[in-house]
This record gives structure tokens, C-alpha cells and sequence, in this order.
């Protein structure tokens, strides 16, 4: 009978095999077509070969510690990067930022393996911007670039540079000096809407930012892992609405109490 000769043991495994490959042919399609190339982490390496950002001039080095920033290096793995940017579920509506991007490599990483709509990396170092710069050009000439969607590099100072329309920040900030954090955070405590930010260091207590989550990643000079944090910032007029509506409670507890002699 027909229904016996299909489902018989040779034709299934052929017809398995032509219907994995027909769907391992689609994922690749739908990739390609949202810009995004097939194996992202080989794309990246095959990019940045031979494109380091760990030697800079000593004179650049001076002026980014005369500008309250600080030279020092190091990478976070993409997988370490993969796990949080997973973990946080992104959408398109949201608009990632590296502040002291480095070479920028999570910026394009964020770009081309999540829906958001922007990816910006801001980088002091002259040397460091070139490079992200040319290989941002590269993914562009690639095809890459999705219509609607950016990404870019700015070469400024994060203490200046306009960052208001982020919803996460990623800072690997090992070496930046406290003037520099608490500058940060007083700007990033200003912003009207709810952020998150991500820092390779514990930050100093402030009412406005609430500790979501400590991850243990590899990072390029600690394979071993170390704790990265992830802070929720509630802007202050919820904080101070919060406030007040604590104080209102308070204060009825108060009156309702008796009166006891
Ligand atoms: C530890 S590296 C991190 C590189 C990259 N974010 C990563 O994790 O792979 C810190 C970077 O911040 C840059 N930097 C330091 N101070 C800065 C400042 N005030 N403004 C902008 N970039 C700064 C340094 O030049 C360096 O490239």
C-alpha cells in the first residue's frame, strides 16, 4: 500500500533528512534577511583579526586620565555578553549603550543578536574608536545594517556625551576612578524613564539604584569569572512618589493607633 511505502523506513530518513535541511535553509534566510549573519560569533572574530585595542599611544593614555577617564583594558567574551543580553530578553524597543566601548565589540554583538533598535558605544580612545569604527563600516558594506534599526560610535567622554535615550547601559568600568562612577550615576539618576545598568563592579549605594541580580562571567582577564551586577534606576519622581505614599502610611498607622495613658 502507498501509506505503508511512506512511512517506510528508507523514505522517512530520506524525507527527514530534506525536511531538516529545508529548515536549516529558512533559519538561514529569515537570519539573513533580518540582517543578522548566520553565525554571529565567527562573524565578529573574522572582523576583528588582528584589530586589538589593549596597545593605544602613551599620549592618549595620559589625555583620557586628564579627561577623569582611565586607559586600562580588558574584554568582556562574547558568551559572557550573550548570557546577559539572553538573560534580559531585550526588544525593539530598547536602545543599548557601552559606555567606554573599547574596540566595540558588544555594541555590534548587541546588534546583530538582539531586536533592539539602537546599539551605541562611546569610546575615548582615538585608536579604539577607529577600529570600532571600521569594523561597524564593515558590518555595513557586509549587509548587516537593518533598515530602522542603528548602530554607532561616539568618540567623546561619557562624563559629556549625550546618553539620555538608552534603557540599558553597559559599563565595564574595572579601573574608572569613583569621580568618574559617581558622575555616572548622578547623570543616570537624572533620566525620567526607567534604565538598567550593568557594571563589573559593585556600585555605591544609592536610593534610586536597586541591585536585580549578580552574575559570575569570564571576562578576558578573569576566565575564572567574576561578579557582575545588575541594577534596575527608578527615576526620582516615582522615587518620590514612593516616599510620600510611604509617609502617608506612616502617618495614618500614627492616628489610627489608641491612645494608650
Ligand atoms: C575595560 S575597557 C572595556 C571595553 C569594552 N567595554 C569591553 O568590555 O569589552 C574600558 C574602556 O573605557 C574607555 N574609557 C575610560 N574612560 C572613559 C571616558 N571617560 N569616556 C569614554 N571612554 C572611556 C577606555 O579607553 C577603555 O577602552
Amino acid at each position: 500500500m502507498l501509506y505503508l511505502d511512506l512511512f517506510s523506513q528508507p523514505f522517512q530518513k530520506s524525507s527527514m533528512k530534506y525536511l531538516f535541511s529545508f529548515f536549516l535553509f529558512l533559519t538561514c534566510l529569515c537570519r539573513a534577511s533580518f540582517g543578522e549573519p548566520a553565525d554571529s560569533k565567527a562573524y565578529l572574530q573574522m572582523i576583528y583579526e588582528n584589530k586589538g585595542g589593549y596597545i593605544i599611544p602613551s599620549e592618549e593614555s595620559e589625555a583620557i586620565l586628564k579627561e577623569g577617564g582611565h586607559p586600562q583594558y580588558g574584554e568582556i567574551p562574547y558568551d559572557s555578553l550573550a548570557h546577559i543580553l539572553d538573560d534580559l530578553n531585550l526588544s525593539s524597543d530598547d536602545v543599548f549603550y557601552v559606555l567606554g566601548c573599547g574596540v566595540g565589540k558588544g555594541v555590534l554583538q548587541a546588534y546583530l543578536t538582539t531586536p533592539i533598535k539602537r546599539s551605541i558605544g562611546i569610546e575615548l580612545s582615538q585608536t579604539r574608536w577607529n577600529i570600532a569604527e571600521s569594523c561597524r563600516k564593515q558590518m555595513v558594506a557586509d549587509g548587516h545594517l537593518v533598515s530602522g534599526r542603528d548602530v554607532g560610535f561616539i568618540n567623546q567622554n561619557i562624563l559629556t556625551a549625550n546618553l539620555s535615550d538608552a534603557t540599558v547601559y553597559f559599563i565595564n568600568g574595572i579601573t574608572f576612578p569613583p569621580l568618574l562612577i559617581q558622575t555616572l550615576m548622578k547623570r543616570l539618576s537624572w533620566l525620567a524613564h526607567e534604565v538598567k545598568v550593568i557594571n563589573v563592579l559593585p556600585l555605591p549605594p544609592h536610593q534610586q539604584f536597586q541591585l536585580l541580580k549578580i552574575y559570575q562571567l569570564p571576562m578576558s582577564w578573569a576566565p575564572e569569572g567574576v561578579d557582575v551586577y545588575l541594577y534596575k534606576v527608578i527615576p526620582i519622581a516615582q522615587v518620590d512618589t514612593f516616599n510620600k505614599l510611604d509617609q502617608h502610611k506612616k502617618r495614618r498607622k500614627k492616628q489610627k493607633q489608641p491612645v494608650t495613658e
